[in-house]
């Protein structure tokens, strides 16, 4: 892993960008890891079409979390017909790092958590 992108990781893990939940939301969902448990909740609120604001709470290993925290930052303001392109190669661009199966699962739980919600 280079360590540039290490660090970028470490530093959304340590301090999360919209970590929480929104206290008044349009929606708010639930998914799980099946292969460690973890549980990450994102809760969301649009403007019309576009994305307001949206934060998760949940624990989970730094790559979740920092998945979790570079992809609410991205979708903010967003439109949701935006969404529809993101899938497991842009989770692998933000990251930009390389990931063995399980932890690719870690990875793409935030996105599991968006298409759920913004669906
Ligand atoms: Fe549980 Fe990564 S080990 S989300």
């Amino acid at each position: 892993m280079n360590s540039i992108y290490q660090e970028i990781i470490i530093d959304h893990y340590k301090n999360p960008r919209n970590f929480g939940q929104l206290k008044k939301y349009d929606k708010k969902t639930l998914v799980s890891n099946p292969f460690c448990g973890d549980k990450m909740e994102m809760t969301i609120c649009f403007t019309g079409n576009k994305i307001k604001d949206i934060k998760f709470k949940g624990i989970g290993c730094a790559i979740s979390q920092a998945s979790a925290s570079m992809l609410t930052e991205y979708v903010k303001n967003k439109k949701k017909n935006q969404l529809v392109k993101l899938d497991k190669n842009f989770i692998l661009k933000i990251l930009k790092i390389e990931l063995s199966p399980l932890r690719l699962k870690c990875a793409l739980l935030p996105l599991e958590a968006l298409k759920k919600i913004t669906k």
